[in-house]
């Protein structure tokens, strides 16, 4: 389950820093990209050097002074999954208070991906009730927390206190990512189809690709095994199958090659092309040309008649009222349709946000409040594993 999965391993100041070293190693063996990032107690128990070696990135030791902008915004978004191992005392309390004084601090409170803390410390720090209740507090924050075990601790002493073995976290690792969408294909489709006038003209439409991406994003961040069909060069989760497109036709060929358990229709397909596309450029000195049009194969509704069908959510970029999509929603027989009026502010093509509402078979609608896209996908993701769940 980490093969592909971005993980970020945050490596704070404690004897067992030495253990997170050969950690890195068992993840990246575990086929994760990961990065590391270090507090300055950290480094005094390891060499930031030894994690680039295993991981073939420098670790990032500070709130201000690494290549990144913005290091604990920046790597807070990457990640899929925080790891914080060792998770010392100090950290614990920063995060459970909301202090985010320093670069792992500030990255687990900026990020909104799962946060697995292998705590180790003294028996005495461990069973003292400011530990007792900040665990409680990071617990109900709905952190992970494995550990810690009996064994031998710094200074020769030995009891409650020391960190959950790699191997453990690794495993721990694994099942938090696993996520609902274990063993699930979900086919996603995106940005929008550009139909060719002449080598250097097509007929197109405003669509980014952002809508569809951001779905593709969340499905891998919940485990699904996502292939991504796509016209858009946009960063796209390394983890998903990628198929860039241009046309419809190519579009169709591609999601034909497909056979997922989820399809979702997030692409603006161009409904008419060219017939023909001309060889060479058409010359403005021949006046105007006259371009006639031809259908593109509906690769929704190709999807839509397979035996047996995957789970169809079909997209309706409209500029009118919801009725229209629900009609539009029975008429293409999809199971979830997601409506966006393109024609609002902060919705539809090109935005980082969308306004949508998803109307289910039965013409059942859900409103929801203009988002960020990368939450849409989140939302609509949610609707599609709990339809999925009552189908059994
Ligand atoms: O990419 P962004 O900039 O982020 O913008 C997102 C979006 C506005 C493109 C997206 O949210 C959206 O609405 N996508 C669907 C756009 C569209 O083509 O809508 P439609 O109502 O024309 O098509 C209905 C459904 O049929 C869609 O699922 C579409 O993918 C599918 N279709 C349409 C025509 C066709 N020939 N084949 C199809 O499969």
């Amino acid at each position: 389950m980490l093969q592909g999965r971005r993980v970020l391993l945050c490596v704070t100041g404690g004897v067992a820093a030495y253990k997170s070293a050969y950690l890195a190693r068992r993840l990246v063996e575990a086929g994760a990209t990961v990065r590391v990032e270090m507090t300055e107690s950290a480094l005094e128990f390891v060499g930031a050097q030894t994690f680039a070696a295993i991981t073939g990135e420098h670790p990032f030791t500070a709130l201000f002074a690494a290549d990144l902008v913005s290091p604990h915004t920046e790597l807070a978004r990457w990640a899929d999954l925080v790891i914080v191992a060792p998770a010392t005392g100090a950290t614990i309390g920063r995060v459970a208070n909301g202090i985010s004084e320093d670069l792992v601090s500030a990255t687990i409170i900026a990020t909104t991906v799962p946060v697995l803390l292998a705590p180790a410390m003294h028996t005495e720090m461990w069973e003292h009730p400011a530990t007792e209740r900040n665990l409680e507090t990071l617990r109900g924050f709905g952190y992970h927390i494995i550990g810690p075990e009996i064994g031998a601790l710094a200074g020769g002493d030995s009891g409650m206190g020391r960190v959950a073995e790699p191997e453990e976290i690794v495993v721990a690792a694994g099942d938090i990512l696993g996520g609902e969408g274990k063993g699930q294909k979900v086919l996603v489709t995106a940005g929008g189809t550009r139909e060719p006038v002449d080598p250097v003209r097509y007929l197109g439409n405003r669509s980014s690709g952002k809508m569809g991406h951001a779905i593709a994003d969340a499905a891998i961040r919940r485990g699904y095994d996502v292939t991504l069909v796509t016209t858009a060069d946009l960063p796209t989760h390394p983890a998903a199958k990628l198929i860039r497109v241009e046309t419809a036709e190519e579009m169709l060929a591609a999601v034909a090659g497909v056979e997922p358990h989820v399809a979702i229709m997030a692409a603006a397909v161009a409904d008419f092309r060219p017939k023909s596309a001309a060889e060479s450029k058409i010359p403005r000195a021949d006046g105007l040309p006259s371009i006639e049009l031809t259908e593109t194969p509906d690769i929704l509704a190709s999807v839509v008649q397979r035996h047996p069908r995957p789970f169809t959510v079909g997209f309706a970029a409209e500029t009118g009222g919801v009725e229209r999509a629900v009609e539009k929603a029975r008429k293409k027989d999809v199971d979830l349709l997601v409506y966006n009026d393109v024609t609002e502010p902060g919705s539809g093509f090109g935005t980082d946000t969308n306004r949508v509402v998803l109307i289910d078979r039965s013409g059942d609608t859900e409103e929801l409040p203009l988002l960020a896209k990368s939450e849409v996908a989140e939302r609509l993701l949610d609707r599609v594993a709990a339809a999925i769940g009552e189908q059994g």
